[in-house]
């Protein structure tokens, strides 16, 4: 009798687990799905920022703060979450977007959701997102975004001085290899600095983030002030080191290759269109842009009078024939699938700097 009665009991117990851990899945996937939502505006938007920053004056400063972090607000005594970097690196736009929807039952925080008394459209949750993460978050300066490194990218003696400085300073938590492998820090996100990395943040933001640290992190801040300073010049030099490193990869020599068509070559222009046509139109488009390409919502590099004015021709030389590990530019050197000659590849460069280039 007894044990009938445990038996029951187990088994209720058991169809009640696994309704639960059913529930759990679908709340999973649910929260799956935000999480995977993007943010349409880009963190460097200046009228997203603005905006996000009005709306949060308006609705959110009285309960969070000016700081973000609670204090002075209304809710005294009431835990409210403190946003620093430590909160942005952790959560996904798509969460916070959520919980600005929905609320948090139970608690105070509203919904601004559609259906809620205080509707935000979802355009204004995203610019707030945009707001809150640059401000409480990587706080960056809109002028550090446009701050150029003083040291050009072939600089053989910043390059040198800035793989002393890594390897003394920055390899134990960011790895040989600049993607936290190996490093001390296990079990910590690390960011991976590879070419996507360096072709999404401008040298300033990095050298924001390397003079300031990142609060809420492991990350230490090594600009005035802090235990372990480097000046300004030296974290200059590490930021080319790193692009260089894992951003771009480039040997050196590459730098300073010359390419050996003139540009007034029309034999060689007419050869590098047509390669141009066969191999690289239909990813890089007509206008060299990327525009009617076969690539859809890909971030794509705008070949014109500016971007040749920063390439040097042998780093140019050297993604076509390497390609872009990580991306969808591929390599056609020897050994790729599609091998072009070093001539080939010159009189495509030819090509699209004299169309493009003007
Ligand atoms: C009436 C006060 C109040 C207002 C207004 C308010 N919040 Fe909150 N919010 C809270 C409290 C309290 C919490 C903490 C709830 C908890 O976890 O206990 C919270 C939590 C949050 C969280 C969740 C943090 C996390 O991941 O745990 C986010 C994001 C957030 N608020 C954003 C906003 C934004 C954006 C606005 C303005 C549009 C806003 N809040 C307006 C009180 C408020
Ligand atoms: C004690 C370990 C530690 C050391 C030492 C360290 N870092 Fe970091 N760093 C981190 C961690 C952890 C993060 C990730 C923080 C996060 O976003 O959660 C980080 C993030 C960064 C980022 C920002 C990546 C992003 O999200 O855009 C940069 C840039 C960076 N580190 C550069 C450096 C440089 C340069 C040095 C050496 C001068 C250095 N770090 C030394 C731990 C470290
Ligand atoms: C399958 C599509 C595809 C093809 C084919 C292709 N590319 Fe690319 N290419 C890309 C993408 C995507 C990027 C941007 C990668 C990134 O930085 O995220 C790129 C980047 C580049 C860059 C680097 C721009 C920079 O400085 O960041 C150069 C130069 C380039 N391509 C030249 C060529 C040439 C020349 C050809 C033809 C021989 C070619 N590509 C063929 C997709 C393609």
């Amino acid at each position: 009798m007894r044990l009938r009665a445990i038996v029951v009991i187990t088994f209720t117990l058991i169809a009640t687990i696994s309704d639960l851990a059913g529930k759990g899945q679908t709340d999973k996937k649910v929260q799956n799905e935000h999480l995977t939502k993007k943010n349409p505006f880009a963190r460097g938007d200046k009228s997203a920022f603005e905006r996000g920053e009005y709306i949060y004056s308006r609705k959110c400063v009285k309960c969070h703060g000016e700081k973000g972090d609670g204090t002075g607000s209304i809710l005294e005594g009431v835990k409210v979450p403190v946003f620093n970097n430590g909160y942005f690196s952790e959560k996904e736009d798509g969460h916070v977007f959520r919980i600005v929807e929905q609320g948090l039952p139970d608690t105070l925080m509203p919904s601004f959701g559609p259906g809620s008394d205080d509707i935000l459209s979802a355009g204004d949750i995203w610019k707030l997102i945009v707001f809150m993460r640059r401000r409480f978050g990587e706080k960056i300066p809109y002028e550090y975004l446009a701050k150029k490194s003083p040291f050009a990218r072939g600089d053989k003696s910043a390059l040198e001085r800035g793989e002393y400085i890594y390897s003394r300073k920055c390899v134990k938590c960011h790895g040989e290899k600049g993607d936290g492998a190996g490093s001390i820090l296990k079990g910590v996100k690390m960011p991976v600095f590879n070419n996507g990395y360096f072709s999404e943040k401008e040298d300033g933001q990095v050298f924001w983030i390397v003079e300031h640290g990142l609060s809420g992190t492991l990350m230490p801040s090594y600009g005035p002030g802090s235990d372990d300073i480097l000046s300004a010049d030296d974290v200059w030099k590490v930021i080319v080191f790193m692009r260089t490193r894992f951003g771009e990869k480039i040997p050196y020599e590459y730098l300073a290759k010359k390419n050996p068509f003139a540009r007034s070559d029309k034999s060689a222009l007419g050869r590098g269109e047509y390669i141009y046509s066969r191999k690289c139109v239909k990813c890089h488009g007509e206008k060299g842009d990327g525009t009617g390409s076969i690539l859809k919502g890909i971030k794509m590099p705008v070949f014109n009078k500016e971007y040749f004015s920063k390439k040097e021709d042998g780093y140019i030389f050297w993604i076509i024939e390497q390609g872009l590990p990580d991306t969808l530019m591929s390599s056609f050197g020897p050994g790729s699938a599609e091998v072009l000659s070093s001539d080939d590849i010159w009189k495509t460069i030819a090509f699209t700097h004299d169309k493009f280039g003007k």
